[in-house]
């Protein structure tokens, strides 16, 4: 996959990304908000780089200008729904280049290649209750609310957390698109 947008483009992730993919998923201001462990060694995260290649779910997200990756973006094929036209986004970005508009622009980008390019009919998304950053990108993005779970899960830390999830159909994409 290849998308390209005015700052950003995404792209698959390939085994050159490795030092890069290590500093962003390093980053402590990052894993946490997403629920995942900072990476602590160069060695984790080659494997973990390597089951996202594999899994063709987890793409890179570069700036144009250089094509390095900073941040991933993921279109899981299982949501919380039990329907078989589901896609489920994830996201994080190296806290460097936060607050420059950059995950609006990919999670549009991946939207669009969503509803024109696969099957599915309803993409699904979530945020720790606390994660404001999170929760406004996907507001800005269109998505619809559909409430929240409360001790949705815990963490590696020990913490259990609310997560708020939201949901964006075929249908709601189409208005969106009619009236941009
Ligand atoms: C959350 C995250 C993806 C936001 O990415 P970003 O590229 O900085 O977001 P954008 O620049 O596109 O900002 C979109 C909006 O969110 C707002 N925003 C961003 N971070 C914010 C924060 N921490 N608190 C409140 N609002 C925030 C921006 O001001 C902007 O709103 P505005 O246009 O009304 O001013 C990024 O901070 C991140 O990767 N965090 C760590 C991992 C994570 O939380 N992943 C999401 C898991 S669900």
């Amino acid at each position: 996959m290849k998308l390209a947008g005015e700052k950003v483009l995404i792209r698959d992730l390939s085994f050159k990304d490795l030092d890069d993919y290590y500093e962003y998923s390093k980053d402590p201001n990052v894993g946490p908000n997403a629920g995942w462990k900072p990476v602590p060694d160069l060695e984790t995260a080659s494997r973990l780089l390597s089951g996202h290649i594999i899994s063709k779910e987890v793409f890179a997200i570069c700036l144009r200008e250089d094509n390095r990756l900073i941040g991933t973006i993921s279109i899981y094929h299982q949501g919380l729904r039990k329907y078989k036209y589901v896609r489920q986004l994830g996201f994080s970005l190296s806290s460097k280049y936060w607050g420059m508009g950059i995950m609006t622009e990919a999670v549009k980008l991946v939207i669009d290649y969503i509803f024109k390019h696969t099957d599915c009919e309803v993409i699904e998304v979530g945020h720790h209750s606390d994660n404001f950053g999170s929760k406004r990108v996907i507001e800005k993005c269109g998505f619809n609310y559909d409430g929240r779970l409360c001790m949705f899960k815990k963490l590696y830390d020990g913490r259990v957390i609310d997560a708020d999830f939201y949901s964006m159909t075929r249908e709601d994409y189409e208005r969106i698109k009619r009236y941009e």
